[in-house]
């Protein structure tokens, strides 16, 4: 376990947290822990969880952070975690970043790095207006910038291709402010730490990946 990555994947909507996390998790073979798909799951099947979240989610706003620390620290405890993990939007506020730190200390780990991935608001409302995840296996793919073979159909499982409901433009607004107001203040709170790594979001998804891998090259055994 002392060898596997422990990732932190930070950055507004539509950086291109989860495509990242997808291709690192091939790269690295560890696990893609990502809290927005494992709560819209938890909506889709109308958990507790899941009706709690719900409201939250569709105007844009974070869930409370006392529903989400539980369910990461459940999730790391998980036998797959073992091989490493990519956290793809959690930490999402410095009390859950500080609640990461706790989780952590007491499975007697710690994180390799935090890549902050940065992309300008005008290229995110792109990305975001165009993005269609696949209902069955949460592929991502996007309308312009990869687009699938056949319109509204996943190239990898054949399943049903969706437009997130968060995906509108005044809820797009909404989750850009929350994102400046409660989660940028991380990138200082993980440079403090010497954890932080800057990437450039901009460019093909291929050479993104390819700069990730950099960045982690040194990092993760
Ligand atoms: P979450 O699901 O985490 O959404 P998000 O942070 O808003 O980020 P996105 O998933 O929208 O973007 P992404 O960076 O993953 O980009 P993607 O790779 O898809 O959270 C949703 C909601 O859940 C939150 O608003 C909140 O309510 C709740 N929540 C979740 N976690 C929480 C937490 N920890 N605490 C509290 N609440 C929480 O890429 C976007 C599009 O761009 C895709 O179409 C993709 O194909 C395309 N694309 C990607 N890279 C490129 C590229 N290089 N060039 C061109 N296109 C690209
Ligand atoms: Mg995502």
């Amino acid at each position: 376990m002392a060898g596997a990555a422990r990732v932190v994947l930070l950055g507004p909507p539509g950086a291109g947290k989860g495509t990242q996390a997808k291709l690192l998790q091939e790269e690295f073979g560890a696990v893609q822990i990502s809290t927005g798909d494992i709560l819209r799951r938890a909506v889709a099947e109308q958990t507790p969880l899941g009706k709690a979240a719900a409201e939250f989610i569709n105007r844009g706003a974070l869930v409370p952070d006392g529903l989400i620390v539980n369910l990461v620290a459940e999730r790391l405890k998980e036998k797959d975690c073992e091989k490493g993990f990519i956290l793809d939007g959690f930490p999402r506020t410095i009390p859950q970043a500080e609640s990461l730190d706790e989780i952590l200390n007491r499975m007697g780990l710690n994180l390799n790095s935090v890549l902050s991935v940065q992309v300008p608001q005008k290229i995110i409302v792109e990305r975001l207006a165009g993005r269609r995840t696949c209902r069955k296996c949460g592929a991502l793919c996007h309308v312009i910038f990869n687009p699938p073979k056949q319109t509204g159909v996943c190239d990898r499982c054949g399943g049903e291709l969706y437009q997130r409901a968060d995906d509108q433009e005044l809820t797009i607004a909404n989750r850009l402010q929350v994102y400046e107001n409660q989660t940028a203040p991380l990138v200082d709170y993980y440079r403090q730490r010497g954890l932080l790594r800057a990437i450039d979001g901009v460019g093909e998804i291929a050479q993104i990946r390819a700069r990730v891998i950099a960045a982690l090259g040194a990092l993760v055994p």
